[in-house]
């Protein structure tokens, strides 16, 4: 190891940004607060996502605590939404001098944060490292390359992590396969979210089937071309099934900049929502026929869940899904998304397991490793 954690309390900074993150950071930020003697927890929200729906909502449901600092960086260019994240938490890194500093998967804020603290000799750990997608073309990447090649402490999900970092050159003593802490989560919440009224709410009939949407990726909505082989699938798919949308801001963003509003409102069992709470999200995903995705975490959520996942990207940092779990991956292309829908709605439904140490004890696993007195 590089370095040692100082023996006696610990400081330590939990960083949230982004919608993915929350739900990853609350059961860790819990399992700490169960040693105040041992560690002073402190939460810093950089404010990437700062909508009532994309934050607020989460708190919430997860039951965590306000942040001890917002940084309000908002929206903004990858340079300009890096920078302010960079110059708001090195303020705040050299005020409190936090002995540890933890971030959680792949997004601006991620990075970010790891970036200030290693230029300050602050230990960093990365919670769900050596995920890889291989594509560079993605931002997520980029974010996890670099925070892993300068954390401390690289805490993976699932075995093929500890593979990617040591092939990158990552010494074994710096990685811990501590498992899936998104199940943390939805392992401790997954009763509450069973009593959600989410469907009576969006007036969808409980007894008939729906597939659930979720869209994001730059890739997938940022090109009019690319949103239009999606939606055109969508509109053959809705005259098989309902189809619940709760829709990302910047997918609306784009909906609105390409001026496809009304071929959406036109689709009649496509039923576009805004964004919706974790114990909301966790019924739907739960109650759906089929999942048709573009997001990271869904992936593993389905996977658990046991519900088919196509996945509309040409490649997944998350391979142990398909492995394993529920999970297709399905090329950007009309006919392609249509037919493998279809091949579920006959009967043709992947079934899977749920992949080691995704068990609800990943973030005490991880508590356990910074225990050293
Ligand atoms: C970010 C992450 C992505 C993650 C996703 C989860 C990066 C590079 N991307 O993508 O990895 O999968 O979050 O949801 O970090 N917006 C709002 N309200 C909000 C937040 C965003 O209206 O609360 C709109 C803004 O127009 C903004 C756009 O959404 O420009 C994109 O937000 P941003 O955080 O840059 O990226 P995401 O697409 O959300
Ligand atoms: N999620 C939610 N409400 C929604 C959409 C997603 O609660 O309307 C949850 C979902 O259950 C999962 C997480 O948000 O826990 C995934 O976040 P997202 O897809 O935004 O990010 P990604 O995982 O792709 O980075």
């Amino acid at each position: 190891m590089s370095f040692k954690l100082k023996k006696g309390k610990k400081k330590i900074h939990i960083i949230v940004g982004a919608r993915p993150n929350f739900m990853k950071m609350a059961p860790l930020y819990k399992e700490f607060a169960k040693f105040p003697e041992e560690f002073e927890i402190k939460l810093i929200h950089t404010g990437q996502h700062y909508d009532e729906r994309m934050s607020k909502f989460f708190f919430d449901d997860l039951q965590m605590p306000k942040p001890d600092e917002y940084l309000e960086v908002g929206s903004g260019t990858h340079g300009k939404q890096t920078a302010k994240i960079m110059e708001r938490y090195e303020k705040i890194l050299l005020k409190d001098k936090p002995d540890l500093v933890i971030v959680a998967g792949d997004v601006n804020s991620t990075s970010a944060c790891a970036i200030d603290a290693v230029k300050l000799h602050i230990p960093v750990a990365h919670l769900e490292a050596g995920l890889r997608s291989f594509a560079r073309s993605m931002p997520e990447e980029i974010n996890r390359i670099l925070t892993d090649a300068i954390s401390d402490y690289l805490l993976t999900p699932s075995p093929d992590g500890d593979e990617n970092l040591l092939v990158e050159g990552i010494p074994k003593e710096k990685i811990f396969f501590v498992g899936n802490i998104m199940i943390d989560s939805l392992i401790q919440y997954k009763d509450k979210a069973m009593k959600s009224n989410i469907l009576s709410r969006i007036n969808i009939d409980s007894t008939q089937d729906y597939a659930l949407i979720t869209l994001h990726r730059p890739s997938n909505v940022d090109n009019r071309e690319g949103l239009l082989i999606i939606l055109n699938a969508f509109e053959e798919i809705s005259k098989s099934i309902n189809l619940i949308f709760p829709i990302h801001p910047r997918t609306t963003k784009q909906i609105q900049a390409f001026d496809l509003e009304d071929k959406v409102k036109n689709m009649k069992n496509l039923h576009l929502i805004p964004p919706v709470g974790y114990y909301d999200f966790l019924k739907l995903q739960m109650g759906a026929k089929f999942i048709l995705t573009d997001s990271g975490g869904i992936q593993e959520e389905s996977t658990y869940f046991g519900i088919p996942c196509l996945t509309l990207r040409p490649n997944t940092e998350r391979p142990i899904t398909i492995t394993e779990g529920t999970n297709t991956l399905v090329k950007l292309n009309t006919v392609d998304i249509i037919n493998e829908s279809q091949n579920i709605l006959s009967g043709n439904i992947k079934k899977g397991n749920i992949p080691k140490y995704w068990d609800g004890k990943t973030a005490e696993r991880i508590v356990k490793i910074f225990r050293i007195k």
